[in-house]
């Protein structure tokens, strides 16, 4: 085998994959932790939570703040740049920016923060101030009804309102995901790139992806039958707008898995997460932390390592990091069809 060993070395003698010259499974690869701060979320987007609901975990077994700040502090030692924190929604969670204030601490490149907006007319500003270095939206329609279809009862000015505020508070270049579906907003794709047109906003287009037993349910559509292929939500766009431009992706700010592109004109850029029809695991640089305590490996179905007992009765920095060598090596070859856990638990 060529290619430079794992980053912890004394982990070898349990790998059992093969091992990627700074390729995925390699701690030098992953610049991202993904850290979920709760599974709960104050909407029911209808492709995220499976059908008959789901059942949280309690309080008592959500990890602290300090629990947070640890493993975070490990992994900025082993060379992780940037952190993502997401949900469910994280900002039901009500000691967020605490937790955001000792990550912001800890000297990331980058701390973003993935919300569906409906708190932020309260909460840009407060964000802005714990350290928070930029927002990415879910929104993946205009129309006021649709959205609360899609939802599960959101209110779009609602949405709007947390817009403004974010701008207001300095988050200037806002990233947005629209989940495409068929029969469901995959008419209003042309309509979404629009709004890159005026301001610098990044739109990205995700393809919809099947994940624990989620089971998407609406009127008039074929559950099996909502996946679109982002090749023809990108034709559709250029149908409206003209050819989109490729978009250096080093000079989009985070390190995603989008695709980006630019309208002919546009201040902002399009992009596309197209995890289903082309996988990006070879160039994976991520780790997920789930908010009761579990590393994992992969969106889908790659493996955890449980981290608790490394916390408690102190976290102790050494297992940490171990932790994360023990989970980078988890990450499949590429992932499953379908993954097994739900979204709203693992925050994407
Ligand atoms: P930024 O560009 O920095 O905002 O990061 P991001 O694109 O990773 O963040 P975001 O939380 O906005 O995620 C956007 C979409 O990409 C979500 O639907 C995620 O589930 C999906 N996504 C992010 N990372 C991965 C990944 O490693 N694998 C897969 N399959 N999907 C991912
Ligand atoms: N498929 C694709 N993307 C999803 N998201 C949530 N559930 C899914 C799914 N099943 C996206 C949301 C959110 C991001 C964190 O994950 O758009 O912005
Ligand atoms: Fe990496 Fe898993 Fe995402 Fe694939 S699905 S890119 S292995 S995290």
């Amino acid at each position: 085998m060529t290619g430079r060993p794992i980053a912890l070395p004394v982990l070898n003698d349990e790998v059992q994959r093969p091992e990627y010259a700074n390729g995925p499974r390699s701690l030098d690869a992953v610049k991202l932790l993904r850290v979920s701060v709760t599974d709960r979320c104050n909407l029911r987007c209808i492709y995220c939570m499976p059908e008959g609901g789901m059942d949280f975990h309690d309080k008592d077994e959500l990890l602290q703040a300090p629990d947070f700040e640890a493993i975070a502090a490990a992994a900025v030692e082993i060379g992780i740049t940037h952190i993502k924190i997401t949900g469910g929604e994280p900002t039901v969670r009500r000691d967020l920016l605490d937790i955001l204030r000792r990550l912001a601490d800890l000297g990331p490149d980058d701390l973003s923060l993935t919300t569906n907006g409906l708190q932020l007319h309260r909460l840009a500003e407060p964000l802005r101030e714990a350290g928070v270095d930029r927002l990415t939206l879910s929104v993946d329609t205009l129309q006021p009804q649709r959205y609360e279809q899609i939802t599960g009862g959101g209110r779009i000015e609602q949405f709007h309102r947390g817009v403004e505020a974010a701008e207001d508070a300095g988050f200037e270049k806002l990233k947005f995901n629209v989940v495409v579906m068929k029969r469901i907003n995959d008419d209003e794709v042309a309509d979404l790139a629009a709004l890159t047109i005026d301001k610098p906003w990044t739109i990205r287009f995700i393809e919809y992806m099947p994940l624990g037993d989620s089971r998407l349910t609406a009127p008039g559509v074929d559950p099996d039958d909502v996946w679109v292929d982002n090749a023809i939500v990108k034709d559709r766009i250029a149908e409206r707008h003209g050819e989109p431009e490729p978009v250096d992706r080093g000079s989009e700010v985070g390190v995603g898995p989008a695709n980006v592109y630019r309208l002919p004109g546009a201040k902002g850029r399009i992009g596309f997460i197209s995890a289903m029809s082309k996988p990006f695991c070879e160039t994976c640089n991520r780790l997920r932390l789930t908010s009761t305590g579990e590393l994992r490996s992969c969106l889908f179905d790659g493996g955890e390592v449980d981290v608790m007992p490394a916390l408690r009765p102190s976290p102790r920095r050494d297992e940490i990091v171990d932790l994360f060598g023990r989970c980078v090596v988890l990450k499949p070859e590429t992932h499953s069809n379908r993954g097994n856990r739900a979204m709203s638990q693992i925050g994407g």
